[in-house]
């Protein structure tokens, strides 16, 4: 059995090994198809990427798509090649086609052109100075749309990286222009829930409740415990029903964290080694994930520290007990250091994010 590990956990899932999200991609289709603009938040490692390339995926064939990761952008001029080139490369089967509109819309830019590794064509816009030039490029989508009378979806992941490009002004600027895009719908996304809440939930910020909000939650339970028996038995494995059960609640269902549970049991399987119980697996690999140590060390508070512990514990932060148990001075404290902790993406909703941290948290205080 020369059989691949069935739960990569490191890829963005896509194709066979994208489970369910039914309802969010019709979501995404009812929105694609009205022009309704999204924004997606969740915490880290949910699956908001792999939902927007998985829909994309979907979509080929019948709507152009454009994606772009905010975090391969380092300036407003990139901003605008990437819209120009995800456009062109998106929309136009041929390069010569993709050259020609980008030089009859954009020409005063002086764009160059390169193919690219998909057979499209990267372009590069040699004059994005000024806010005009930047407002052309941003334009590109609406203009392709409408001359080849089509409409187009474009993404914006990691969004609130905006933040660090041209802060207010960009953020203005994209509004105001995406607003006057009718055929173009925008997915935003990002994973800093707090500062892409800022971003559409403030009222006197450009993309004040201008987008309709996706909140990606967990998997629900049957697809993945669906998913992990199947995946198990496909590959010519047998794990029975109170194991995954057991996985999902070790994990407590967190996408990427219970794929990474499955995939060394998985290995251990194919290992020939039947003895494993689950449970022992999860501790090494807790204890070998450096990442977890290095998130604890970075939390320099001795109040952060002591209200994780007591969240570790399944302890109600805002108790008196709890309070007075953990050290963590009163209920005005709490508030303000679970905002912080929120804000850093460890907390969300007021509890862990991250179940393997939960766990190693826990385990200091045993
Ligand atoms: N619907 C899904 N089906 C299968 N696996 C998934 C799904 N969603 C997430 N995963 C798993 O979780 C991992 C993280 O997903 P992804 O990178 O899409 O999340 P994200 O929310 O974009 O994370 P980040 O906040 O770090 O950008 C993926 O690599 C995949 O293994
Ligand atoms: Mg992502």
């Amino acid at each position: 059995m020369m059989n691949e590990n069935p739960f990569e956990y490191r890829l963005l899932a896509s194709g066979e090994s994208f489970i369910d999200r039914e309802q969010e991609m019709k979501d995404l289709l009812e929105c694609a198809k009205s022009g309704q603009n999204v924004t997606i938040y969740s915490p880290r490692r949910y699956g908001k990427s792999s939902l927007i390339m998985e829909f994309f995926h979907r979509l080929s064939g019948d709507m152009p798509t454009v994606y772009i990761d905010f975090n391969r952008v380092n300036s407003v001029s990139e901003l605008a090649d990437r819209v120009v080139s995800g456009t062109a490369g998106s929309v136009f089967s041929s390069f010569e086609k993709g050259i020609s509109m980008v030089k009859d819309t954009l020409l005063s830019l002086r764009p160059t052109f390169a193919p690219n590794e998909s057979g499209g064509v990267s372009v590069s816009l040699d004059l994005v100075k000024t806010e005009r030039d930047l407002e052309k490029a941003l334009r590109f989508p609406q203009i392709v749309a409408e001359k080849r009378d089509i409409k187009i979806v474009l993404a914006m992941d990691e969004f609130q990286r905006i933040n660090t490009l041209n802060g207010d002004r960009l953020e203005r600027l994209l509004r105001s222009v995406i607003q006057e895009q009718d055929r173009v719908t925008y997915i935003f996304s990002g994973s800093q829930v707090n500062m892409l809440r800022e971003i559409f939930e403030c009222g006197d910020r450009p993309f004040f409740q201008s987008t309709k909000v996706m909140k990606l939650g967990k998997l629900p339970v049957k697809p993945f415990e669906d998913y992990i028996m199947n995946s198990f038995e496909k590959t010519g494995f047998e794990v029975d029903e109170g194991t995954v059960r057991e996985i999902l609640e070790l994990t407590e269902g967190h996408p990427m964290r219970t794929k990474e549970l499955c995939f060394e049991l998985w290995n251990q399987m194919r290992a020939g080694e039947r003895t494993v119980s689950v449970k022992d697996l999860l501790d090494v690999l807790i204890t070998n994930d450096l990442y977890l140590e290095d998130t604890w060390n970075h939390i320099n508070s001795v109040l952060q520290r002591r209200t994780l512990e007591a969240l570790a514990n399944h302890e109600k932060p805002h108790s008196h007990t709890t309070i007075e148990k953990y050290g963590l001075k009163s209920n005005s404290h709490v508030q303000r250091t679970m905002k912080s902790l929120e804000r850093d993406g460890i907390l969300y909703e007021g509890d862990i994010v991250d179940p393997f941290l939960r766990l190693w948290i826990k385990r200091r205080t045993d």
